[in-house]
């Protein structure tokens, strides 16, 4: 297929990008470099420097796009509401009308957990309730939104795939890696890491009095290997008409307090933890139930331990 992999110079999507590549997929990557890489983008795949605002000129004659080009800092959208609506609900609806224009009707989107909140229960299912605590969830769950629309009114064929948190690193056939290597990063494993290497002192854990066995907060974390492979899936799967929204995670929630045992075991590091006040909206599990991808799709993860998470994340690390 011919396919427009928006933001594949960023984290998630370069991996997609070169999974795309190694499956024998034309991929052209359109990115602004706002927070993305040049030298993350595979080399099979063509680059094209630009906003997804001005999509048009590079979709005649792709079978689908890819979405991930998005602003995705929780802390930022709750300072800057308005870039975030702009740049990923608006961003979005412009890419969208560019397809309709193009006769581009496929689309796989970077949805998040982000879009339920604070939930009730644990794993979250699809049919969950969505209400996002902050303008980046609120954004990404109005795409959703509009896809549902715009399946129904115009035949667009769109999954929405919600990651919970991903981790990990991908080395491609070729030998080229890719990794996490975000300016601001927000991530628990690469921020661990961090200290591990001696780039930051302590790693801060907000709160430990949360209802969790050790009081600290329980997530899932999915490798970023696993996680790309589900887009190649959704790509083949979606059909006209339909919008179909999964979760993806692996389904095993992890502490703040695990991980961290996890990642000083891996780097043979010490890393010291200072404990903070708990982060106002942070839930106090955020699990994954996957079982509506597993079977529609029929993904499962390969690399379900974050034992392989953390150690595919240290081992490719500049030292
Ligand atoms: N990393 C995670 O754990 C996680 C979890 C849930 C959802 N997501 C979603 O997955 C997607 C990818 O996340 P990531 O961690 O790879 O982020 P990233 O910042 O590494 O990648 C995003 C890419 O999009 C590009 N971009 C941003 N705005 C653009 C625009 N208007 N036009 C063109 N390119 C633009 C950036 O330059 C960057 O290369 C995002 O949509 C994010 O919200 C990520």
């Amino acid at each position: 297929m011919k396919l427009l992999v928006t933001g594949g110079a960023g984290y998630i999507g370069s991996v997609v990008a070169a999974q795309l590549v190694e499956a024998g997929h034309q991929v052209t990557v359109l990115d602004d470099l706002s927070t993305g890489h040049a030298d993350a983008v595979p080399p099979g795949a063509r680059f094209v420097e630009g906003s997804i605002t001005d999509a048009l000129g590079v979709l005649p004659g792709m079978d689908g796009v890819l979405h991930f080009a998005a602003k995705s800092l929780v802390g930022e959208s709750v300072e800057k509401p308005g870039l975030y609506w702009a740049h990923n609900l608006g961003g979005t609806l412009a890419l969208l009308d560019a397809m309709r224009t193009a006769g581009v009707g496929r689309i796989v989107f970077s949805s998040t957990a982000a879009t339920y909140g604070e939930p009730e229960r644990s794993p979250v299912l699809e049919t969950d309730p969505t209400r996002p605590t902050n303008p980046y969830g609120a954004s990404k769950l109005a795409v959703d939104t509009a896809l549902t629309t715009f399946a129904g009114l115009y035949g667009l064929a769109a999954v929405s795939l919600r990651y919970f948190n991903v981790g990990g690193a991908y080395t491609a056939k070729d030998g080229q890696v890719y990794r996490e290597r975000h300016a601001v990063e927000t991530h628990l494993i690469p921020n661990v890491l961090a200290v591990a290497l001696g780039g930051r002192d302590a790693l801060s854990v907000f709160g430990t009095d949360y209802p969790t066995p050790d009081g600290t907060c329980v997530r899932d974390y999915i490798h970023v290997a696993d996680l790309a492979r589900a887009h190649l899936l959704a790509m083949e799967a979606c059909s006209p008409g339909e919008h179909k929204i999964y979760n993806l995670g692996n389904g095993t929630g992890f502490s703040v307090q695990e991980v961290l045992s996890v990642c000083r075991e891996v780097t043979g590091h010490e890393i010291p933890a200072v404990v903070r006040e708990r982060r106002p909206g942070d839930p106090a599990v955020l699990v994954a139930s996957s079982e509506k991808i597993q079977s529609e799709l029929g993904w499962k993860p390969e690399h379900p331990s974050v034992r392989e998470v953390v150690a595919d994340a240290w081992s490719v690390l500049p030292r």
